[in-house]
């Protein structure tokens, strides 16, 4: 065996690994072959078992980050069974390693001190944009030699402050949990599930450090996350920070299976996002809005916690007059509270989802509000 299937249980999925044949000749010639290298899990340092994925205090981009091309198979046969899965998460981990190394490139640790916070915030974010190159690495290992995986884009964060940045911080964190809880169902093999979250479980520590050290505030998010099913939904949302056409040409389609859904947000007229609070629901693409069949009830389905709760929403004479919802006043006020548009109560199916998912921070709910302003603090 090439590669030890304790580490890379792909390798017995695909019976005994064949011999790698490293066909050069199927990277384009842009590429200058570099990202090749990365084909072998065995080069360069391992997580886990580098301390470069933790303790790496340079403002350069770290291993794996600093090699942007994509890489192309190495081998012939039929996708991992799960290769899909993490093509669509390491796409995604690009975009929040990018976030994370555009701050350290933007600040410096006396702009967080001018700010108001610790004097450890700017090493915490070092150490968090080095964990996330982790996950780069671990996500380019579990798929299989004969998938590509994916390169480098050019992303676009609205930040210009320090604040604001830890806001926007705040909300991909929780982001990552409650799209992860999806993800996880969706692996073929019990190994990547459990991968997956250990993974939730990283960005967990993440959210909770910012939650204690920044926003001064109970880091405990009562008995449950909240649980999203449609992990693509969300992943798909995340493409309005990717810049139009910027992606590597063979990148696969990000996610796999976009469903390409209207955004959704709160009104500009929103004054709180906690539960009980009314909303009108605002579709911000105007080049994406939904389209409600008048002898159609649609939902808003809001998730929180293990449980949704389905709202029936007057669509029959908008964009006339807005929508109004009540955030269910059920929900605690902690964590994050999901919410998206359907045509079936309870969302029963992907397809049933006709605009959304909008993630609602709670936690610190009075960030919420902020976010949607364009504002924190
Ligand atoms: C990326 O980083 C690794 C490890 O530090 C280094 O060996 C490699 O030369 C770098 N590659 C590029 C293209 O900067
Ligand atoms: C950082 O802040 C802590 C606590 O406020 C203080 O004890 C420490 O001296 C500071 N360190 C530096 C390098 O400023
Ligand atoms: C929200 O709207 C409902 C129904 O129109 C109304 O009964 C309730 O008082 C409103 N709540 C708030 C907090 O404005
Ligand atoms: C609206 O819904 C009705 C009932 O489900 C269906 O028969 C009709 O084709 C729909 N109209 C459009 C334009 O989708």
């Amino acid at each position: 065996m090439l590669f030890k299937p304790t580490i890379l249980p792909w390798a017995l999925a695909l019976g005994t690994a064949q011999v790698a044949s490293a066909p050069t000749n199927k990277v384009p010639p842009r590429y200058s072959g570099e990202a090749q290298k990365l084909a072998d899990p065995r080069y360069g340092p391992i997580p886990g078992q580098s301390d470069l994925y933790s303790y790496y205090w340079g403002t350069d981009r770290p291993f794996p980050g600093n090699i942007s091309d994509p890489v192309f198979p190495t081998q012939d046969g039929p996708p991992g069974v799960d290769d899909l899965i993490w093509q669509n998460l390491l796409s995604a981990e690009w975009l929040i390693f990018e976030f994370y190394q555009q701050g350290i490139e933007a600040f410096t640790a006396r702009d967080f001190v001018a700010a108001g916070m610790p004097n450890t915030t700017y090493r915490r974010l070092m150490e968090i944009r080095n964990n996330e190159a982790g996950h780069l690495r671990i996500f380019q290992n579990q798929i299989s030699p004969t998938s590509i995986k994916p390169g480098r884009c050019k992303y676009s964060f609205p930040f210009t402050e320090p604040l604001g940045y830890l806001a926007l911080m705040t909300v991909l964190e929780i982001s990552s949990m409650a799209f992860l809880t999806g993800l996880v169902q969706q692996p073929r093999l019990n190994f990547n599930k459990g991968a997956m979250l250990a993974i939730a479980e990283v960005e967990t520590r993440h959210e909770a450090w910012a939650l204690v050290d920044i926003w001064k505030a109970n880091p405990f998010g009562g008995p449950s996350d909240t649980i999203f099913p449609y992990a693509d939904e969300i992943l798909d949302s995340t493409n309005a920070f990717i810049v139009p056409g910027s992606c590597p040409p063979e990148n696969p389609e990000f996610p796999h299976a976009r469903q390409r859904l209207p955004a959704l947000s709160a009104g500009q007229d929103t004054v709180s996002l906690t539960p009980g609070s009314n909303i009108t629901l605002h579709f911000p693409d105007p080049r994406n809005q939904p389209f409600f069949n008048e002898s159609v009830q649609y939902y808003a389905v809001f998730y929180h916690g293990i449980s949704s709760i389905s709202v029936p929403i007057e669509t029959l004479f908008w964009p006339r007059q807005a929508i109004c919802v009540t955030i269910p006043s059920k929900f605690e006020t902690k964590g994050v509270i999901i919410a998206l548009v359907a045509d079936r109560r309870g969302a029963p199916t992907k397809e049933s989802v006709i605009a959304g998912p909008a993630v609602i921070l709670e936690q610190p709910s009075r960030l919420a509000t902020s976010v949607l302003h364009g504002k924190a603090g």
